[in-house]
Protein backbone atom coordinates (compact mmCIF):
# COMPACT_ATOMS: atom_id res chain seq x y z
CA UNK A 1 0.00 0.00 0.00
CA UNK A 2 1.26 3.45 -0.74
CA UNK A 3 2.45 6.03 1.51
CA UNK A 4 0.08 8.89 1.71
CA UNK A 5 1.20 12.38 1.00
CA UNK A 6 0.18 14.01 3.73
CA UNK A 7 -0.91 17.67 2.16
CA UNK A 8 -2.25 19.20 5.36
CA UNK A 9 0.28 18.51 7.47
CA UNK A 10 2.97 19.60 4.72
CA UNK A 11 1.21 22.91 3.75
CA UNK A 12 1.29 23.55 8.34
CA UNK A 13 5.38 23.36 8.31
CA UNK A 14 4.96 25.98 5.35
CA UNK A 15 2.66 28.18 6.91
CA UNK A 16 4.72 27.72 10.03
CA UNK A 17 7.56 29.21 8.70
CA UNK A 18 6.06 31.46 6.91
CA UNK A 19 4.75 32.81 10.29
CA UNK A 20 8.08 32.80 12.03
CA UNK A 21 9.54 34.51 8.45
CA UNK A 22 7.07 37.06 8.46
CA UNK A 23 7.60 37.85 12.66
CA UNK A 24 11.44 38.35 12.37
CA UNK A 25 10.69 40.32 8.77
CA UNK A 26 8.24 42.61 11.08
CA UNK A 27 10.48 43.03 14.00
CA UNK A 28 13.89 43.38 12.58
CA UNK A 29 12.61 45.70 9.08
CA UNK A 30 9.50 47.35 10.21
CA UNK A 31 8.34 45.96 6.72
CA UNK A 32 4.92 43.88 7.30
CA UNK A 33 4.17 41.56 4.36
CA UNK A 34 1.24 42.76 2.50
CA UNK A 35 -1.06 41.09 0.08
CA UNK A 36 -4.06 42.09 -1.91
CA UNK A 37 -6.84 39.71 -2.75
CA UNK A 38 -9.27 41.66 -5.72
CA UNK A 39 -12.23 39.43 -6.77
CA UNK A 40 -15.07 40.59 -9.66
CA UNK A 41 -18.32 39.60 -9.17
CA UNK A 42 -20.21 36.66 -6.92
CA UNK A 43 -19.22 33.48 -8.33
CA UNK A 44 -20.02 31.28 -4.71
CA UNK A 45 -16.53 29.06 -5.52
CA UNK A 46 -14.34 31.82 -6.19
CA UNK A 47 -15.78 33.92 -3.13
CA UNK A 48 -14.58 31.27 -0.80
CA UNK A 49 -11.57 30.64 -2.22
CA UNK A 50 -10.62 34.86 -2.18
CA UNK A 51 -12.01 34.45 1.94
CA UNK A 52 -10.03 31.56 2.67
CA UNK A 53 -6.57 33.20 1.23
CA UNK A 54 -7.24 36.73 3.23
CA UNK A 55 -8.04 34.33 6.22
CA UNK A 56 -4.77 32.46 6.05
CA UNK A 57 -2.68 35.86 5.29
CA UNK A 58 -4.00 37.23 8.76
CA UNK A 59 -3.11 34.00 10.37
CA UNK A 60 0.41 35.07 9.02
CA UNK A 61 0.62 38.28 10.74
CA UNK A 62 0.12 39.85 7.24
CA UNK A 63 -1.33 43.03 6.12
CA UNK A 64 -4.25 41.49 3.68
CA UNK A 65 -6.74 43.48 2.12
CA UNK A 66 -10.11 42.29 -0.15
CA UNK A 67 -11.44 44.24 -3.09
CA UNK A 68 -14.63 42.93 -3.93
CA UNK A 69 -15.91 44.69 -6.94
CA UNK A 70 -19.34 44.33 -8.94
CA UNK A 71 -20.02 42.03 -11.42
CA UNK A 72 -20.57 45.36 -13.61
CA UNK A 73 -16.92 46.51 -12.85
CA UNK A 74 -15.49 47.84 -16.16
CA UNK A 75 -12.12 46.54 -17.61
CA UNK A 76 -10.71 49.96 -16.62
CA UNK A 77 -11.80 50.50 -13.45
CA UNK A 78 -10.21 46.77 -13.09
CA UNK A 79 -6.69 48.23 -14.28
CA UNK A 80 -7.00 51.02 -12.32
CA UNK A 81 -6.91 49.38 -9.27
CA UNK A 82 -4.00 47.18 -10.09
CA UNK A 83 -2.27 50.09 -10.94
CA UNK A 84 -3.12 51.71 -7.52
CA UNK A 85 -1.97 48.27 -5.93
CA UNK A 86 1.19 48.13 -7.68
CA UNK A 87 2.42 51.50 -6.61
CA UNK A 88 0.97 50.80 -3.02
CA UNK A 89 4.50 50.24 -1.20
CA UNK A 90 2.38 48.30 1.41
CA UNK A 91 1.34 45.70 -0.90
CA UNK A 92 4.17 42.78 -2.00
CA UNK A 93 1.46 40.21 -3.49
CA UNK A 94 -1.51 41.00 -5.74
CA UNK A 95 -4.03 38.19 -6.56
CA UNK A 96 -6.75 38.57 -9.09
CA UNK A 97 -9.07 35.45 -8.60
CA UNK A 98 -10.22 34.12 -11.71
CA UNK A 99 -12.20 33.28 -13.60
CA UNK A 100 -13.07 36.83 -14.27
CA UNK A 101 -16.32 38.27 -16.24
CA UNK A 102 -16.32 37.41 -19.57
CA UNK A 103 -16.81 41.06 -20.60
CA UNK A 104 -13.18 41.47 -19.00
CA UNK A 105 -9.66 41.06 -21.01
CA UNK A 106 -8.02 38.45 -18.06
CA UNK A 107 -5.21 37.78 -19.98
CA UNK A 108 -4.43 41.63 -20.13
CA UNK A 109 -5.66 41.96 -16.56
CA UNK A 110 -2.62 39.92 -15.64
CA UNK A 111 -0.16 41.57 -17.44
CA UNK A 112 -0.76 44.86 -15.98
CA UNK A 113 0.12 43.25 -12.24
CA UNK A 114 3.39 44.12 -11.38
CA UNK A 115 5.96 41.53 -12.08
CA UNK A 116 7.91 41.53 -8.71
CA UNK A 117 4.24 41.34 -7.06
CA UNK A 118 2.50 38.77 -9.13
CA UNK A 119 2.61 36.31 -6.61
CA UNK A 120 -0.04 33.74 -8.96
CA UNK A 121 2.91 33.30 -11.31
CA UNK A 122 1.03 34.38 -14.45
CA UNK A 123 2.41 37.33 -15.65
CA UNK A 124 4.52 36.42 -18.20
CA UNK A 125 7.98 37.78 -16.54
CA UNK A 126 7.71 35.19 -14.27
CA UNK A 127 6.81 32.00 -16.73
CA UNK A 128 9.67 33.13 -18.80
CA UNK A 129 11.88 33.20 -15.45
CA UNK A 130 10.35 29.64 -14.13
CA UNK A 131 10.71 28.57 -18.29
CA UNK A 132 14.49 29.56 -18.52
CA UNK A 133 15.07 27.98 -14.91
CA UNK A 134 15.80 31.52 -13.28
CA UNK A 135 13.83 29.71 -10.42
CA UNK A 136 15.73 32.22 -7.93
CA UNK A 137 13.72 35.12 -9.19
CA UNK A 138 10.81 33.73 -10.60
CA UNK A 139 7.26 33.40 -8.94
CA UNK A 140 6.24 30.05 -9.03
CA UNK A 141 2.06 29.40 -9.76
CA UNK A 142 1.32 28.24 -6.58
CA UNK A 143 -0.49 24.49 -7.08
CA UNK A 144 2.90 23.28 -9.17
CA UNK A 145 4.80 24.94 -6.42
CA UNK A 146 3.25 22.82 -3.98
CA UNK A 147 2.75 19.82 -6.07
CA UNK A 148 7.03 19.96 -6.61
CA UNK A 149 7.14 19.92 -2.31
CA UNK A 150 5.36 16.87 -1.97
CA UNK A 151 6.96 15.43 -4.78
CA UNK A 152 10.60 16.29 -2.86
CA UNK A 153 9.05 14.77 -0.06
CA UNK A 154 9.81 11.23 -1.70
CA UNK A 155 11.99 11.76 -4.01
CA UNK A 156 14.11 14.56 -2.75
CA UNK A 157 15.29 17.42 -4.92
CA UNK A 158 17.34 16.13 -7.61
CA UNK A 159 15.19 13.72 -9.88
CA UNK A 160 17.76 12.63 -12.25
CA UNK A 161 17.23 9.34 -14.29
CA UNK A 162 13.56 9.49 -13.32
CA UNK A 163 10.66 9.90 -15.72
CA UNK A 164 7.82 12.62 -15.11
CA UNK A 165 4.70 12.58 -16.47
CA UNK A 166 2.88 15.13 -16.50
CA UNK A 167 -1.17 14.74 -17.83
CA UNK A 168 -2.88 18.23 -18.51
CA UNK A 169 -1.12 21.10 -20.69
CA UNK A 170 -2.96 24.13 -18.80
CA UNK A 171 -1.40 27.63 -17.90
CA UNK A 172 -1.67 27.20 -14.65
CA UNK A 173 -0.92 23.97 -13.39
CA UNK A 174 0.42 21.41 -16.58
CA UNK A 175 3.12 23.61 -18.25
CA UNK A 176 4.41 25.37 -15.17
CA UNK A 177 4.70 21.59 -13.06
CA UNK A 178 6.87 20.34 -16.32
CA UNK A 179 9.11 23.31 -15.99
CA UNK A 180 9.67 22.02 -11.84
CA UNK A 181 10.16 18.82 -12.78
CA UNK A 182 12.54 19.30 -15.99
CA UNK A 183 14.35 22.07 -13.90
CA UNK A 184 14.92 19.16 -10.93
CA UNK A 185 16.43 16.91 -13.74
CA UNK A 186 13.39 15.12 -14.27
CA UNK A 187 12.60 13.33 -18.32
CA UNK A 188 9.61 15.10 -18.76
CA UNK A 189 6.75 14.08 -20.97
CA UNK A 190 3.38 16.00 -20.63
CA UNK A 191 0.58 14.46 -21.87
CA UNK A 192 -2.91 15.65 -22.93
CA UNK A 193 -6.12 14.81 -24.25
CA UNK A 194 -4.68 14.10 -27.88
CA UNK A 195 -2.06 12.02 -26.49
CA UNK A 196 -2.18 8.31 -28.24
CA UNK A 197 -2.17 5.33 -25.92
CA UNK A 198 -2.35 7.41 -22.75
CA UNK A 199 -2.06 4.28 -19.97
CA UNK A 200 0.84 2.78 -21.81
CA UNK A 201 2.46 6.53 -21.15
CA UNK A 202 1.32 6.66 -17.65
CA UNK A 203 2.36 3.45 -17.06
CA UNK A 204 6.25 4.72 -17.95
CA UNK A 205 5.84 7.29 -15.50
CA UNK A 206 8.19 7.02 -11.82
CA UNK A 207 6.69 10.60 -11.16
CA UNK A 208 2.73 10.94 -12.07
CA UNK A 209 0.81 14.04 -12.22
CA UNK A 210 -2.97 14.40 -12.76
CA UNK A 211 -3.92 17.89 -14.01
CA UNK A 212 -7.13 17.25 -15.87
CA UNK A 213 -9.92 17.99 -14.34
CA UNK A 214 -11.95 14.41 -15.67
CA UNK A 215 -12.89 12.49 -12.02
CA UNK A 216 -10.77 9.60 -11.30
CA UNK A 217 -9.66 9.09 -15.29
CA UNK A 218 -6.50 7.62 -14.14
CA UNK A 219 -6.71 4.04 -13.72
CA UNK A 220 -4.93 1.55 -11.02
CA UNK A 221 -3.52 -0.38 -14.30
CA UNK A 222 -2.45 3.26 -15.20
CA UNK A 223 0.40 3.45 -12.54
CA UNK A 224 3.93 1.85 -12.35
CA UNK A 225 4.26 -0.03 -9.39
CA UNK A 226 6.22 2.44 -6.96
CA UNK A 227 5.25 5.46 -8.54
CA UNK A 228 4.76 8.80 -6.72
CA UNK A 229 1.19 9.74 -7.76
CA UNK A 230 0.57 13.48 -7.52
CA UNK A 231 -3.23 14.31 -8.45
CA UNK A 232 -3.97 17.87 -8.68
CA UNK A 233 -7.98 17.20 -9.57
CA UNK A 234 -10.32 18.59 -7.14
CA UNK A 235 -13.82 16.83 -8.98
CA UNK A 236 -17.74 16.98 -7.12
CA UNK A 237 -19.69 14.18 -8.07
CA UNK A 238 -22.34 12.72 -7.09
CA UNK A 239 -22.59 10.69 -3.89
CA UNK A 240 -26.26 8.96 -3.57
CA UNK A 241 -24.29 6.42 -1.23
CA UNK A 242 -24.43 9.31 1.20
CA UNK A 243 -28.07 9.81 0.85
CA UNK A 244 -30.05 12.15 -1.73
CA UNK A 245 -28.37 14.91 -3.39
CA UNK A 246 -25.29 14.31 -1.47
CA UNK A 247 -21.86 14.47 -3.43
CA UNK A 248 -18.42 13.82 -2.41
CA UNK A 249 -14.82 14.97 -3.63
CA UNK A 250 -12.59 12.99 -5.87
CA UNK A 251 -9.44 14.02 -7.51
CA UNK A 252 -8.26 13.02 -11.49
CA UNK A 253 -6.90 9.62 -9.94
CA UNK A 254 -8.95 6.74 -9.36
CA UNK A 255 -7.37 6.75 -5.61
CA UNK A 256 -7.98 3.14 -4.12
CA UNK A 257 -6.47 1.21 -7.08
CA UNK A 258 -4.26 3.66 -7.25
CA UNK A 259 -3.35 3.55 -4.35
CA UNK A 260 -2.74 -0.40 -4.33
CA UNK A 261 0.34 0.38 -7.38
CA UNK A 262 1.92 3.75 -5.99
CA UNK A 263 5.24 3.37 -3.90
CA UNK A 264 3.25 7.44 -2.53
CA UNK A 265 -0.20 9.31 -3.76
CA UNK A 266 -2.04 12.55 -2.66
CA UNK A 267 -5.25 12.75 -1.53
CA UNK A 268 -8.31 14.20 -2.45
CA UNK A 269 -9.22 16.47 -0.64
CA UNK A 270 -5.92 16.72 1.84
CA UNK A 271 -3.49 16.19 -0.51
CA UNK A 272 -2.30 19.09 -3.07
CA UNK A 273 -5.33 21.06 -2.21
CA UNK A 274 -4.18 22.86 1.12
CA UNK A 275 -0.21 23.82 -0.41
CA UNK A 276 -1.84 25.66 -2.80
CA UNK A 277 -2.56 29.08 0.06
CA UNK A 278 -0.03 28.04 1.85
CA UNK A 279 2.54 28.52 -1.26
CA UNK A 280 0.70 31.73 -2.34
CA UNK A 281 1.64 33.05 1.83
CA UNK A 282 5.03 31.55 0.72
CA UNK A 283 4.97 33.45 -2.49
CA UNK A 284 3.90 37.12 -0.31
CA UNK A 285 6.36 36.13 2.13
CA UNK A 286 9.65 35.79 -0.51
CA UNK A 287 8.23 38.79 -2.08
CA UNK A 288 8.13 41.03 1.29
CA UNK A 289 11.73 39.85 2.32
CA UNK A 290 12.99 41.28 -1.66
CA UNK A 291 11.60 44.51 -0.89
CA UNK A 292 13.44 44.70 2.43
CA UNK A 293 16.54 43.34 0.98
CA UNK A 294 16.49 40.13 3.15
CA UNK A 295 17.08 36.32 2.14
CA UNK A 296 13.71 34.70 1.96
CA UNK A 297 13.32 31.21 3.55
CA UNK A 298 13.65 27.80 1.94
CA UNK A 299 10.86 26.27 1.43
N1 LIG B 1 -8.80 30.48 -9.76
C1 LIG B 1 -8.58 29.15 -9.58
N2 LIG B 1 -7.30 28.93 -9.22
C2 LIG B 1 -6.70 30.13 -9.17
C3 LIG B 1 -5.37 30.54 -8.83
O1 LIG B 1 -4.48 29.75 -8.53
N3 LIG B 1 -5.15 31.88 -8.89
C4 LIG B 1 -6.11 32.76 -9.25
N4 LIG B 1 -5.79 34.05 -9.28
N5 LIG B 1 -7.34 32.41 -9.55
C5 LIG B 1 -7.63 31.10 -9.51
Amino acid sequence: MAEILDGKAVAGEVVATVKQAAAELISETGVTPGIAVVIVGKDPASQVYVSSKSRKAKECGFHSVQHELGEDTSEDELLGLIDELNRDDAIHGILVQLPLPDHIDSGRVIQTIAPDKDVDGFHFINVGRLGTGELASAFVPCTPAGSMLLVERVRGTDLSGLSAVVVGRSNIVGKPMAHLLLAANATVTIAHSRTKDLPGLCATADILVAAVGRPEMVKGDWIKPGATVIDVGINRIPAPEKGEGKTRLVGDVAYEEAAAKAGAITPVPGGVGPMTIAMLMANTLVSACRTAGREPPKF
